[in-house]
């Protein structure tokens, strides 16, 4: 997920790969039709560039591997390892708070994210969400992989996962809120699913036409 989402980043952090909105938000239906001016943190010119060379590195809509699904990993090799460090790297660097291992063109179930910024960056092989709960939220999402688009998207907000780190040991992940949200668009890139597909029909028409103009204006 792409860290561009619209409400205020912390500082010298956007919002994720999945750019949602912050949990905290209240989810007013008439607030959420407010266009929000975006704040875009104060990046200095290194970190400018550091950004713009991982987002080079990452897979863009029409590139025919965002829409395949991926493998599960079966071995926890240093290949692996080496996989996952370039992906927590690409992430931080963009400032995306999640990425799938498709979006940098692996085929492998893996993912990794970081919803605050202080946190270490968690890597997550083979996932499988064993539990959603009832309740569902709508919040806006980005992708690194479809720059100039948010779409509103809703998901369970509460969710359950198995899956194993990169050295092979089992984990359960419990999640609620942008952890739930984030985990939840890197399993969809996974299996080949954009935020796109999620969005309403209308919400989708806007996206497709954005990223037309910015792939032209490139
Ligand atoms: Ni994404």
């Amino acid at each position: 997920m792409n860290g561009d989402r619209k409400t205020s980043a912390p500082q010298g952090q956007e919002p994720f790969e999945v750019e949602s909105r912050h949990p905290e938000e209240p989810q007013d239906p008439e607030e959420r039709d407010e266009p929000e001016e975006r704040e875009e943190p104060e990046l200095d010119p290194v970190a400018r560039a550091r950004r713009a060379a991982a987002l080079a590195q990452v897979r863009r809509f029409g590139d025919p591997v965002l829409r395949m699904r991926a493998r599960p990993v079966e071995r926890f090799d240093e290949t692996l390892t080496a996989e996952i460090q370039r992906m927590g790297a690409l992430m931080s660097d963009a400032l995306g708070v999640g990425l799938a291992a498709t979006q940098v063109g692996i085929v492998h179930r893996v993912l990794v994210y970081r919803v605050a910024p202080q946190a270490s960056i968690a890597a997550v092989v083979n996932p499988e969400i064993e539990w959603s709960g009832r309740e569902w939220e709508i919040l806006e999402e980005g992708c690194l992989s479809l720059p100039a688009v948010l779409v509103d998207v809703e998901r369970p907000i509460h969710i359950r996962v198995r899956a194993f780190n990169e050295l092979g040991e089992r984990i359960l992940i419990e999640a609620s809120g942008l952890e739930a949200r984030v985990i939840q668009h890197e399993i969809d890139h996974l299996d080949g699913v954009l935020i796109l597909d999620r969005a309403s029909r209308e919400q989708r028409k806007a996206a497709m036409r954005a990223l037309r103009e910015a792939r032209e204006a490139a």
